[in-house]
């Protein structure tokens, strides 16, 4: 199927992203959020992401111009009707995109491919209740989005290999490359990543240093761009809380166990950068 016709379903961190990069690239992209301030506010920050990109000689106005004329909003999946490709970016629940899913089963072109942007949870469970799992396929891009070139691709149990296929090749169109993994918890990247970032809350919980020196000891000892404290702000420490859970549910042992620091940054609502607060804060410029 020739894809020119995208919807993304939620424009937070993540979504207005992937709204960006697929408007940049030609697609035709309705985005969906839950009310019309956020969808204008997702719209709002992409257009203050590509200014950005026109300042640097990233892109010029005009295409700037002509990739935001390629963006509408709607406040239901019904608007974006008869969309080829969909990719779901709402939060880290099960119960909230799997209802999201049946409206995108309801609404797509036939055929159309479903993706979900989620970080751990089980693409074959997001499938379960739909009538063809088979067009259900992970999509698992990185943040920033746009700057990001990763996009995780995960097979659940009943994928074809004709989505797979499908998304890969969208993956190369969006100037991104893909890397495919199966369905397990957390998948590669976030089994790999959100465990470290889980110690270094336990090093902070522990009082073994502070948040500064930990960033410090992982940027320049290890070479990573961001210390994992800032990259949890960065990610959403409810988005790491959720992923730690589907972890520590799949896998069990105290290994995958969420720092108690964690829960209680989540339940104190200080969720990184998109709250303002989180281990370091972000005031509003
Ligand atoms: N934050 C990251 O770094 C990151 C990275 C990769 C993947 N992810 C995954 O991407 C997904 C989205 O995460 P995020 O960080 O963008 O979350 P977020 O909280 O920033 O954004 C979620 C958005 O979805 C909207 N929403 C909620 N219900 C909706 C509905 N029914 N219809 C339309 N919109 C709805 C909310 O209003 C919100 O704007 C999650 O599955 C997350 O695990 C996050």
């Amino acid at each position: 199927m020739d894809i020119t016709r995208v919807c993304v379903v939620g424009g937070g961190t993540m979504g207005n992203g992937i709204a960006h990069v697929f408007a940049q690239k030609g697609f035709s992209v309705t985005l969906v959020e839950a009310k019309k301030e956020l969808a204008d506010k997702a719209v709002a920050t992409i257009t203050k992401n590509m200014d950005r990109q026109v300042a640097k000689g990233g892109l010029t106005a005009a295409d700037k111009d002509a990739a935001l004329a390629r963006l509408k909003t709607a406040t239901s999946i019904a608007e974006a009707a008869g969309f080829q490709l969909a990719v779901e970016a709402v939060p880290e629940r099960l119960d909230i995109k799997t209802a999201v899913f049946k409206e995108l089963e309801a609404h797509g072109a036939p055929g159309a491919v479903l993706a979900t942007n989620t970080s751990s949870l089980p693409i074959t469970d997001i499938a379960a209740s739909l009538k063809d799992p088979s067009r259900v396929i992970g999509m698992h891009f990185m943040n920033p989005v746009p700057v990001m070139k990763l996009v995780e691709i995960i097979r659940g149990k009943k994928t074809s290999d004709a989505a797979t296929e499908t998304v890969k090749a969208l993956t190369v169109k969006l100037g991104k490359i893909p890397a495919v993994a199966n369905d397990f918890p957390g998948f590669v990247s976030n089994r790999v990543l959100m465990p470290m970032i889980n110690e270094a809350i336990l090093c902070l919980q522990e009082g073994v240093s502070t948040k500064e020196d930990i960033d410090t000891i992982m940027k320049l000892g290890m070479a990573h761009p961001m210390g994992p404290i800032a990259l949890a702000d960065y990610i959403g420490l409810d988005v790491c809380l959720a992923i730690m859970e589907v972890l520590d549910k799949g896998f069990g042992g105290v290994k995958y166990k969420p720092a108690e620091l964690l829960r209680k940054m989540v339940a104190d609502g200080k969720l990184g950068v998109k709250s303002g607060s989180g281990f370091y804060e972000y005031p509003k410029k």
